[in-house]
């Protein structure tokens, strides 16, 4: 098996999942890291226990004098676009922390450059590697419930992050909602068409920006996805995961996002209201689950030489629900989804 030399780009508080995944998995080998804040990147690699020679003040240093394989681009959305453009440039692959960019514009570039340089850009989508997401999708797929007509998300947290967060225009929708949209995604196998957004930021709220949603999504094969989410919700929380309902033509299904899966569908096919009975959603065991199940997926692309889930040209569809969300609330109408 290829071992891929990683330089990891932004040494903030994600960065050190991804370090301790390169220094658990035998097919990578951390070779550099870069922050901004040259401290900060000798912290991430003092704590990790990787030698002070591998911190590079710039991301072009690392990449002339390590000439890694891979980079991981663990910054912040905006630098995003610069990092990719830089290291596939420099003919690395790219895996990147979501959102792809802070814009669709840019993100159409990162992908035309991804597709140019032959090398692949793929996005942390780590929702998408949860054992119980998983079931319920193939138990949706089986036809458990029916054809699915309406998917649900309720996602309340109270989150007090300090940082980049506090400042940006939309923090719930472009830096959080992609993963719940990502996972609308795959929960209900359907891409977005069109989508309402309302944002708000509501009384009391810690951030500058709108930390409240509601959005409607039509999404192909006649699918509604309603999406209720505030990132400054104090009380009754829900998982990260968001909480699940998905409507279908012989019943409902139901997913705290967390381990309870329930299902009921049509018992007695008569009556004013129909007997119903509760299925079993069968389990679907992962071993590697999160951000190792997400990088183990890109790393098993690399070696059999195909395109992960999360290949930027694919991702790119859970960004555009993003954008279009946020143009939805800005221009207070219905936008149709383009990539
Ligand atoms: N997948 C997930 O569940 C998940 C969870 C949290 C954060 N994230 C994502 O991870 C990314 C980083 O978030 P974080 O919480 O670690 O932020 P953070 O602010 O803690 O860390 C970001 C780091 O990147 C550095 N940086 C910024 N721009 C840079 C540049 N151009 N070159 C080099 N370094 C640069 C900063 O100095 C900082 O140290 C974001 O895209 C965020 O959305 C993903």
């Amino acid at each position: 098996m290829n071992t891929y030399r990683v330089v990891q780009v932004g040494c903030g508080a994600m960065a050190h999942k991804w370090v301790d995944i390169a220094n658990e998995r035998p097919d990578l080998e951390m070779i550099g890291l870069v922050d901004l804040n040259h401290a900060t990147a000798e912290k991430c690699a003092e704590s990790h226990k990787l030698p002070l020679s591998i911190v590079f003040d710039t991301l072009e240093e690392a990449l002339s004098k390590a000439k890694p394989d891979i980079v991981f681009d663990i910054t912040i959305p905006s630098a995003h676009y610069d990092v990719t453009l830089k290291a596939l440039a420099a003919g690395c692959h790219v895996f990147g922390e979501k959102p792809m960019a802070d814009t669709m514009d840019r993100a159409r570039e990162m992908v035309t450059a991804a597709k140019a340089s032959g090398k692949i850009y793929a996005v942390m989508q780590n929702r998408r590697y949860l054992p119980y997401q998983r079931s319920l999708r193939a138990f949706l797929e089986s036809g458990g419930i029916g054809d699915i007509s309406t998917v649900n998300a309720d996602f309340y947290i109270g989150a007090h992050f300090g940082g980049f967060r506090d400042l940006m225009e939309s923090p719930l929708v472009l830096d959080m909602a992609i993963h719940t949209f990502d996972q609308a995604r795959q929960i209900s196998g359907a891409d977005p068409v069109a989508v309402y957004c309302h944002e708000h930021n509501p009384k009391g709220s810690w951030y500058r920006g709108n930390a409240s949603a509601t959005c409607i999504f039509e999404m192909t094969d006649g699918i509604v996805f309603n999406y209720r989410g505030s990132w400054c919700s104090e009380g009754l929380i829900t998982s990260w995961e968001s909480e699940w309902r998905v409507q279908g033509s012989k019943g409902s299904a139901k997913w705290d996002g967390v381990n309870n899966l329930e299902a009921e569908v049509i018992s007695v096919a008569e009556g004013f209201m129909r007997k119903h009975e509760s299925v079993e959603i069968p389990e679907i065991a992962m071993p590697l689950t999160g951000h190792d199940g997400c990088v183990d997926a890109m790393m098993t692309a690399l070696h059999e030489g195909h395109d992960p889930e999360t290949v930027c040209m694919e991702n790119i569809k859970s960004l555009a629900m993003v954008h279009s969300a946020i143009e939805s609330a800005r221009t207070k109408e219905r936008v149709e989804i383009s990539i």
